[in-house]
């Protein structure tokens, strides 16, 4: 027995050996297109209802669609009733088109032109379909009696549009459905035979779209095939060249984005990608990936989740978690050296003021698309020592000094270990609260005063350290000692409590707000007697005490590891 995958026919190429396609680049954006309201509506398990399609419709024309398909009037009452209401209802600004869909037959081309009576601007849009496949085995019929249908779709169309009462102003668009499965020089001779039967002339062209209805090959031969179809379209110029590829074999951007390489003019597509079986192409992705290379894509995608939940809302269909530009996860690096990256891209524009996003792992800037306020770095087993810095940072304020991100980051990490799960930011801050913050012996103070001694001109920085010092089980000693500076007069005190052999090594400050109130926070490293190093939070209102409680959390911390190894 043959082996099931032997069953497919492979796709024909075609031939162009001199395609100019790849050479080019997008640098202007298409005429968009959404079809949500008809081809995704057409897929869901729940088509949208009227409030729904309007709601759907209204967010489409605040984000910048001047073209909308609304529907298919003439399949079902809902569809009609629908696009009676966008009408009468006032719903469509004076700048935009409703596109309308009807398949190339008198009864519901004639109930189409019903539907659309009073609205200013109107795409008939009108298909059949002539891949070799279904004139084959669904309509049994060879191209001529494939291109009449078309054709005589066309005349009626045109001949109802003279007729036509009032002053709505009616454009045509027709698709040779499943076009990419049709021979391309059978496509030209029935896209030639329709625009010939509009009169389609340069100041009224003739929208053809060329659906990728069913992918069947890879994105290149979709682009050869679009670059000859538009290289042989007699009456080239009366013509606006759209494409409509669909989403089977996962490359419906990448095919829209090489048919626009290869001329086509007009994309349709839905938002997230919804449509038949695996869907339309995604219009958020093709226009955000024009964004970020710098060409502006003429639709506003400023607050994509707010666009999530309108669609989530009315198709009640899920946007993945790695859904390009609008997934939960997209702007998220759990990796270390991802965190890393991101943490130095974040440094590096703040430093060289940069106008330009040169964030490494982050195509986008998260703000462009509404998503300024989530964590972009978090936090599990899998995250480097810069990752939970970066959350201190950015979530609470505090800047850790970098040598101090070694220590802190294995600490989160045994935790992420023990939990078996991500850290939230509340909890890493916890973390940091309980091992720094909340270090209450050996050794507490219990009363402290710092008396600056410097020299008024700056000279000379020296003072003394006045205090009351507790250890574990033994009465409190008031200490006393000078030094030159709050930390060394603090450190000489501590000898007449037995503090001994640890040596400063550096301290940082900076200061943090905690609701209203500004404090101060020091960051102290010391190494310990047996040459360890240690660090130390101290966290007050006087940059003096701040530092001097740094110190003593060192020690304390130092002192319980040494006690917890006895
Ligand atoms: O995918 C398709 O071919 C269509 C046509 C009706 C344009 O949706
Ligand atoms: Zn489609």
């Amino acid at each position: 027995m043959k082996p099931s995958y032997q069953k497919y026919i492979p796709f024909q190429q075609i031939s162009l050996p001199d395609r100019q396609w790849p050479n080019r680049v997008i640098d202007k954006a298409p005429i968009w297109c959404s079809v949500d309201l008809r081809d995704g509506n057409q897929a869901l398990v729940d088509p949208m209802n009227l409030q729904e399609k309007l709601e759907f419709f209204h967010a489409l024309v605040d984000m910048g669609f001047k073209e909308i398909e609304v529907g298919f009037p003439s399949a079902s009452e809902t569809e009609y009733e629908i696009c009676r209401e966008l009408i009468e209802g006032g719903h469509i600004p004076d700048d935009v088109t409703i596109q309308v869909l009807v398949q190339a037959r008198e009864h519901l081309i004639r109930k189409t032109f019903e539907a659309i009576r009073g609205a200013k601007n109107v795409i008939v849009h009108f298909y059949n379909s002539t891949s070799t496949l279904q004139r084959k085995v669904v309509f049994k019929k060879e191209m001529p009696g494939i291109i009449d249908i078309a054709v005589q779709g066309a005349k009626l169309i045109r001949e109802l549009t003279e007729g036509f009462e009032g002053d709505t102003r009616i454009r045509y668009e027709y698709s040779p459905e499943s076009f990419s499965g049709t021979e391309p020089d059978n496509a030209v001779a029935i896209c030639a035979a329709v625009m010939e039967a509009l009169g389609s002339t340069p100041s009224n062209p003739v929208i053809l779209n060329l659906p990728d209805t069913v992918q069947m090959c890879t994105p290149n031969t979709y682009a050869d095939q679009i670059e000859y179809f538009i290289r042989h379209l007699p009456n080239r110029e009366s013509a606006i060249i759209s494409v409509h590829p669909h989403n089977d074999r996962g490359t419906g951007v990448a095919a829209a984005e090489l048919a626009l390489l290869a001329g086509a003019e007009r994309v349709e597509g839905t938002l997230f990608g919804n449509g038949e079986r695996t869907g339309n192409l995604d219009i958020v992705t093709v226009g955000l990936n024009m964004f970020t290379q710098g060409v502006d894509p003429r639709l506003d995608f400023s607050d994509l989740p707010k666009l999530r939940a309108l669609y989530e809302r009315c198709t009640k269909m899920h946007v993945g978690e790695r859904q390009p530009y609008a997934g939960d996860l997209v702007f998220t690096a759990f990796s270390g050296s991802h965190q890393d990256a991101i943490n130095k891209g974040t440094q590096y524009m703040k430093e060289s003021g940069t106008e330009y996003w040169e964030i490494p792992y982050l195509p986008i800037d998260p703000a462009d698309v509404g998503r300024q306020y989530e964590p972009i770095i978090r936090i599990n087993s899998q995250s480097g020592k810069g990752g939970a810095a970066f959350v201190m940072q950015t979530a609470f304020g505090y800047t850790l000094p970098k040598a101090m991100h070694p220590e802190f980051g294995a600490l989160v990490k045994g935790a992420c270990d023990a939990a078996g799960t991500e850290l939230s930011p509340q909890q890493i801050f916890e973390l940091f609260r309980k091992e720094y913050i909340e270090v209450d012996g050996p050794y507490q103070l219990l009363s402290q005063k710092y008396i600056d001694e410097s020299a008024d001109d700056g000279s000379t920085t020296k003072g003394r350290f006045v205090g009351t010092v507790k250890n574990n089980g033994f009465d409190p000693v008031d200490v006393h000692a000078r030094g030159n500076g709050p930390i060394d007069a603090f450190f000489n005190a501590l000898h007449q409590v037995g503090v001994d052999g640890y040596h400063f090594e550096d301290y940082s400050e900076h200061a943090i707000s905690i609701g209203s109130d500004a404090k101060a926070v020091a960051y102290i490293r010391l190494t310990t007697p047996e040459g360890r190093t240690v660090f130390g939070v101290g966290i007050s209102h006087n940059i003096y005490y701040a530092s001097i409680r740094g110190v003593l959390c060192a020690i304390n911390r130092a002192e319980r590891a040494r006690q917890a190894a006895e």
